[in-house]
């Protein structure tokens, strides 16, 4: 009998199926702007010289391949916690911060989501639009979703007034998960003042904020971009944060994250800490040794650590290189936002029509929400996507 003939097919990744579409797109000319990874000057991704410096100095000191605790290196949560924390609320909070290493930033949503399918159970708001996969990460949880209003289109601006009115509507206990910096797609975040207003409803409507912080360090740098979830801690609410190292460390198939939640007292924390490390250990059981004991290291040694904020730097250098260039090289009123922007992407405003034709005539590729990646430029390419995007929009 066959068990899985009633099995329906699955939609590919919209992301990743536009990357095999331009792999097999025969054109000489082309550019893929639709990629979620950090590309250099020459469109690679290489691998970190302080990450390099990491694995030689792991390849000669690891003893064994043992399993790690289900929570991971205890100084790969502590160092990263500094990081996003600041020092000095790590060094004196910790006891009410449940700390794990987990799977990727993806990982720490799903862990952070099933944690709070279990123990909460009320709905998750996302940000319309945000990153396809929280909708499904979450759904996967078997978590209500909804979504709250984040981005005006035709003044490419975060729309926060209309944000914070569907919030103070929202009962309490809602989950509000909010990007730590780079919003991912829009690129937009919200001010300094704007998070202080965010604050005040969340506290005021009780609703539980969970920070995705995918992109530390992408945006202003380390200490600027941890500014929103800093408030939010330093104000003493209680929250989750899914953190990712794959943009940042440029260790993306590692599968390096980690996922804090920040409790109310020392007791609840040993609670939540006993209860997410039942999920984990159900799940994959303990996490992988090797990504984690990268970024520990780097973290944990002055001289590493300064040459990966340099190398970090220079990453986030190049991106607002990008967009200040490609704004500038299209001269139209409508792509003057892109070079305000934080982070890999921008809404590039592009309707469907538009979209489908620069890929169909020109090799330029991104989803159909016209959403790119500023990494896909360089300098051999840039004149090229400029006059494509120009003749795509004058017809
Ligand atoms: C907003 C956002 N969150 C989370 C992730 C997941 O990161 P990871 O590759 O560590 O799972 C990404 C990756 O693209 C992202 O853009």
């Amino acid at each position: 009998m066959p068990f899985f003939s009633h099995v329906p097919l699955a939609p590919p990744d919209p992301i990743l199926g536009l990357s095999a579409a331009f792999a097999a797109d025969p054109k000489k000319q082309k550019v893929n702007l639709g990629v979620g990874l950090y590309k250099n000057a020459d469109l690679k991704t290489p691998i970190l010289p302080s990450v390099k410096e990491a694995e030689m100095y792991l390849l000669s000191s690891e003893q064994s391949k043992e399993y790690l605790p289900i929570d991971g290196y205890r100084l790969f949560i502590d160092k990263v916690g500094e990081m996003i924390f600041g020092a000095s609320f790590w060094a004196s909070q910790q006891e009410r911060i449940s700390g794990f290493q987990t799977v990727g930033g993806t990982g720490a949503l799903k862990v952070g989501g099933s944690f709070l399918r279990e123990e909460v159970n009320h709905p998750i708001l996302i940000s319309e639009p945000t990153w396809p996969n929280h909708r499904g990460v979450f759904s996967h949880c078997h978590l209500q979703v909804r979504s709250y209003p984040y981005y005006q289109i035709s003044s490419h601006t975060p729309e926060i007034d209309q944000m914070i009115e569907f919030l103070k509507q929202q009962a309490e206990g809602a989950i509000v998960l909010l990007h730590a910096s780079c919003h991912n797609p829009t690129g937009k975040d919200p001010t300094f003042d704007e998070w202080k207003s965010i604050l005040e409803i969340i506290q005021r409507r009780k609703l539980l904020p969970f920070f995705d912080c995918a992109y530390l360090g992408f945006g202003q740098g380390v200490e600027e971009d941890a500014r929103a979830i800093r408030l939010f801690a330093e104000a003493g609410c209680e929250l989750l944060i899914a953190f990712s190292a794959a943009k940042n460390f440029s260790l993306y198939g590692e599968r390096v994250g980690a996922l804090y939640i920040v409790s109310e007292n020392q007791t609840t924390a040993q609670h939540v800490t006993s209860r997410v490390k039942q999920l984990i250990r159900t799940n994959y059981s303990n996490p992988p040794i090797h990504g984690a004991g990268i970024v520990r290291y780097i973290l944990n040694t002055a001289a590493a650590k300064t040459k990966w904020m340099g190398e970090l730097q220079e990453m986030r250098q190049r991106i607002s290189e990008m967009r200040q260039r490609l704004s500038s090289k299209l001269p139209h009123q409508r792509f003057q936002h892109l070079k305000e922007g934080f982070g890999m992407f921008c809404f590039t405003g592009l309707d469907q029509a538009q979209v489908e034709k620069l890929k169909r005539e020109f090799g330029i590729y991104m989803p159909p929400d016209g959403r790119i990646n500023v990494c896909g430029l360089n300098q051999n390419n840039i004149e090229y996507v400029v006059q494509s995007i120009e003749r795509a929009i004058e017809s």
